[in-house]
């Protein structure tokens, strides 16, 4: 019988590889792949050999059940990412870098849904209790009925986790977790697949909703979050620039809720705060109308929010020339650039360019392209664009325009805002309110002349 073999799975990406290579084919990344040990260890026979199973019991979909009661923790911008509260037995996997915020943004959560009455624990394997009280005093949650714990045995965890059976249990972070069944070091691949396994199916099994904090590393011997995404309910990821004060938790995939729902906060001396209202906060630094900005109207999950792409274009000096992305789909500026430059006979060669979104956000909705190619325009013609309009739109290759959803909903917050005109795709469905002009544009070269006078 042969051996169950191992594979070789890259700690960045989470790619999995049968050989071990010094680069990761997926992501690029150097020196990220590391032995993974499979999953079920024991006998691994080819085949199932002669001997039946038993036949399992098939249902139909009708059911007299009623959806699952929710648990709400009361911070609104949380709630609404999980898709309107947490579902009993879920499992939930918090990525982001270290350093971002995931331990503060979940002792503020673990404290909210304490307070609301629902059994939390936290178990911190990175932190002494000590640490995490001293934390907790910062942020003037001292007096939340929330019991700690620091401890990174896997099975000490959950013995404790299966004595209690809180309503929800938050583990900081899954790389800190030990299972003395894996002979692996903490923190590898085999090692946090295992721990992640192991937790998943508590939930699954008793109903407590289990939150997991995975570091994104770009070291090679920790495995990443990327790694256990598959397993889980709902993977989330806490983004941010350094430097920014903002924070955006983001669902990037969610079985219970819509995925790319996002919330926004905002790092203070005294912890997180919701941003109830994220267009204000994302145009807020805006000033005078200048050339190479254009406001973007967005929708980030359920949710409208307006952005100020940012563009700058000059001179280079570079044989094949700078294209600085922050923010944006690189590969959709690329497209962008080649679509002006083909259709509308704009070159951009021998020019460096700039592309940045405001505040720290991320845009990775085709709708951009309409304003990402205003901000390029504006930029390189040296023209503002007037401060009161909102730009949304899909570029097809062609040059033409071509319409997305939820116009309606892109309008109602630009008038919200007090922007009042608009540009979007001739075919675009929405009638817009009394404060706001809309404008609509069948292709990118009429846009192109309309707006800067050539084409
Ligand atoms: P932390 O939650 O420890 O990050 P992670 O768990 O993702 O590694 O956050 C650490 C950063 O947050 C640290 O740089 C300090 C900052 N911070 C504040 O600005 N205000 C606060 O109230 C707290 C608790 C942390
Ligand atoms: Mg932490």
């Amino acid at each position: 019988m042969a051996k169950p073999s191992s594979s070789f799975a890259c700690s960045q990406c989470g790619a999995v590889h049968p050989k071990w290579a010094g680069r990761c084919d997926a992501c690029g990344g150097w020196n990220t792949l590391i032995e993974a040990a499979p999953l079920t260890s024991g006998a691994g026979a080819r085949t199932l050999g002669g001997a039946r199973g038993k036949q399992i019991t098939l249902s139909t979909l009708t059911t007299e059940e009623t959806a699952p009661v929710r648990a709400i923790s009361g911070m609104v911008e949380f709630d609404r990412v999980l898709g309107g509260g947490l579902v009993p037995g879920s499992a939930i996997l918090l990525g982001g870098d270290p350093g971002i915020g995931k331990s503060t943004l979940l002792l503020q959560v673990a404290a909210r849904f304490a307070r609301a009455g629902h059994e939390s624990l936290y178990i911190s394997g990175e932190e002494a209790p000590a640490q995490v009280r001293m934390r907790a005093l910062r942020l003037g949650l001292t007096d939340a009925p929330l019991r700690l714990g620091a401890e990174t045995s896997l099975r000490d965890i959950l013995t404790t986790l299966d004595a209690e059976r809180p309503a929800l249990a938050i583990i900081d972070s899954i790389q800190t977790l030990w299972a003395d069944m894996v002979e692996a070091a903490p923190g590898s691949v085999s090692q946090v697949r295992a721990a992640c396994h192991e937790l998943v199916s508590f939930a699954k099994r008793t109903g407590t909703s289990v939150i997991l904090v995975g570091h994104v590393t770009k070291d090679g011997q920790i495995a990443g979050p990327r790694v256990v995404e598959h397993m889980v309910d709902t993977v989330l990821y806490f983004e941010g620039e350094r430097g920014h004060q903002f924070r955006i938790l983001r669902a990037v995939k969610s079985r219970f809720g819509p995925a790319d729902e996002i919330g926004v906060f905002e790092m203070t001396g005294a912890g997180l705060a919701e941003v109830p209202n994220p267009s204000a906060l994302f145009l807020s630094e805006r000033g005078q109308a200048a050339p190479g900005s254009a406001v973007f109207a967005g929708i980030e999950g359920s949710r409208p929010v307006l952005t100020e792409i940012q563009a700058l274009v000059a001179p280079s000096t570079l044989a094949s020339p700078r294209r600085t992305v922050v923010g944006l789909d690189s590969g959709r500026v690329s497209t962008i650039l080649a679509v002006l430059e083909s259709r509308c006979s704009i070159p951009f060669a021998g020019l460096d360019v700039f592309l940045n979104v405001a505040g720290g956000m991320k845009v990775s909705e085709p709708a951009a392209d309409l304003a990402l190619a205003a901000a390029l325009l504006s930029a390189r013609e040296d023209i503002a664009l007037p401060a009161d309009l909102v730009l949304f739109g899909e570029i097809s290759l062609s040059g033409a325009l071509r319409p997305v959803g939820q116009s309606e909903n892109r309008l109602k917050e630009a008038q919200k805002l007090g922007f009042s005109q608009a540009i979007a795709p001739e075919r675009t469905k929405a009638e817009p309110g009394e404060g706001i002009k809309l404008r609509k544009v069948p292709d990118l070269v009429t846009f192109v002349g309309e707006m800067f006078g050539a084409g």
